[in-house]
């Protein structure tokens, strides 16, 4: 980046929020963009795990033209439009959620968990969460007291929400099984009394918290306990949704159906939108204009959330993902068995998280290699980013609609990364 851009940007933006990249991105088209040198990357961030279609999707593009020749916007709960209402229509019948279900359209992740939560605390008229070490669940307030990892998002922004607790999050590579996990979440729940206890949030596979898949047994037993005490079960999909673990929801891979699930990222191909699905007596408890949000269901949002849906209709990505979670997996396991630094390599779908330790022995966290190999990645012209309680996982959130020779140069970039440190 030029000396100007980046004085621009300290002189105009809080240094918290100053870009990791040091150039700027002026073009993009599927898994590829490039900077303002002409520099061409492979986009592994993929704008946060959010271009599960691509860069500019063709389907979505035209889908988001047709909308802007027609008006831009209109708050849903006043002026209704056809795109809000095919979306709540398509995410109703295609969510694993069983019996009826009824969406509601808001414009970010934390947006929609702050949502699941109120509804969860009206319908049951229980108070307390119950979230997950490790788990990510935004930046507003009651979002940030969900969230299990302190630094950076919490620290120093307290107090939080009141009636929020984090039991611990299953971690097989640091042995932390299933079974103790769910015996830990049984004691958490008598400790604070599943009486007061209105809804247990969790994400399928933690993503900010280490790409760490929770499995179906585990899922499975804590919907059971959750049912048996009458706790509402919350599926946090912002991360997991739409394709990235091999299934249209995580739900469907892992075989169990929460009451109520979040999603956002990946639905609408680049543009803000997100989306509360839960069981129908459930959303519809709350009193009338209880939710609502001025800009949610942005009718351009939803024309490019049916565009998303076009291209998962007619275009087998989701067979993709299968084939590109194989190909990565291969080359990943690999590289794992020729370096003592790789101390894992896990994840649903394409969803994957590769854990850098010193060495095998320790498993000590080395978030320095983790940073090194990522760095190399980039000069090579491969965007990636870490994640992890001690930030040392290093994650592929690429589009599913990567065509396959580029996934394998992904793979080639990060073998050499990987080798030169
Ligand atoms: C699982 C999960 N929930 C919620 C959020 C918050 O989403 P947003 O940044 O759109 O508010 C994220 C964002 O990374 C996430 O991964």
């Amino acid at each position: 980046m030029s000396e100007l851009v980046i004085n621009q940007i300290q002189a105009n933006v809080p240094k918290a929020w100053n870009p990791s990249l040091e150039t700027k991105i002026i073009r993009a088209k599927n898994a590829e963009i490039w900077d303002e040198n002409e520099k061409r990357y492979l986009d592994y961030v993929g704008g946060y795990a959010v271009l599960n279609t691509g860069h500019v999707h063709p389907k979505v593009i035209e889908r988001v033209k047709k909308q802007l020749d027609n008006f831009t916007h209109s708050c849903f709960a006043y002026a209704p439009h056809q795109n809000a209402v095919e979306v709540c229509t398509e995410l109703n019948s295609r969510y694993p959620i069983e019996g009826e279900t009824k969406t509601f359209l808001v414009n970010s992740g934390a947006e929609a968990v702050e949502n699941a939560v109120k509804i969860a605390r009206y319908y049951t008229g229980k108070q307390h969460i119950v979230a997950f070490k490790g788990g990510f669940h935004g930046r507003t307030y009651m979002a940030m007291g969900l969230t299990g990892k302190e630094n950076p998002y919490k620290k120093g922004f307290g107090p939080f929400p009141d009636f929020i607790s984090h039991s611990e999050f299953p971690y097989n590579y640091r042995d932390i099984s299933d079974d103790e996990a769910i015996n830990m979440f049984q004691e958490h729940l008598e400790k604070i009394g599943s009486s007061n206890i209105a809804a247990i949030l969790i994400e399928i596979q933690l993503g900010e918290g280490g790409y760490i898949p929770a499995s179906e047994y585990f899922l499975k037993k804590i919907k059971n306990i959750a049912h048996q005490n009458n706790i509402l079960l919350i599926f946090d999909e912002v991360q997991t949704g739409f394709g990235r673990t091999g299934e249209m929801f995580g739900a469907n891979t892992i075989n169990v159906s929460p009451d109520i699930a979040t999603l956002a990222k990946g639905i609408a191909g680049g543009f803000p939108l997100a989306a509360v699905i839960g069981k129908s007596e459930i959303m519809d408890a709350i009193h009338d204009a209880g939710i609502g949000s001025t800009f949610g269901a942005s009718p351009v949002s939803c024309a490019a959330a049916l565009g998303v849906l076009d291209a998962f209709d007619e275009e087998n990505i989701l067979e993709s993902v299968k084939r590109h979670s194989q190909i990565m997996n291969d080359f990943l396991n690999v590289l794992k068995n020729e370096h003592d630094f790789i101390g894992d390599v896990r994840g649903y779908g394409t969803m994957i998280g590769v854990e850098i330790v010193s060495n095998l022995e320790s498993k000590s966290p080395s978030k320095d290699k983790a940073m090194k190999i990522i760095s190399n990645a980039r000069d090579a012209g491969l965007l990636l980013v870490n994640c992890g309680l001690e930030g040392n996982v290093i994650r592929f959130m690429g589009p599913l609609t990567t065509p396959d020779n580029q996934v394998v140069e992904a793979m080639e970039i990060f073998k050499e990364s990987v080798k030169s440190i």
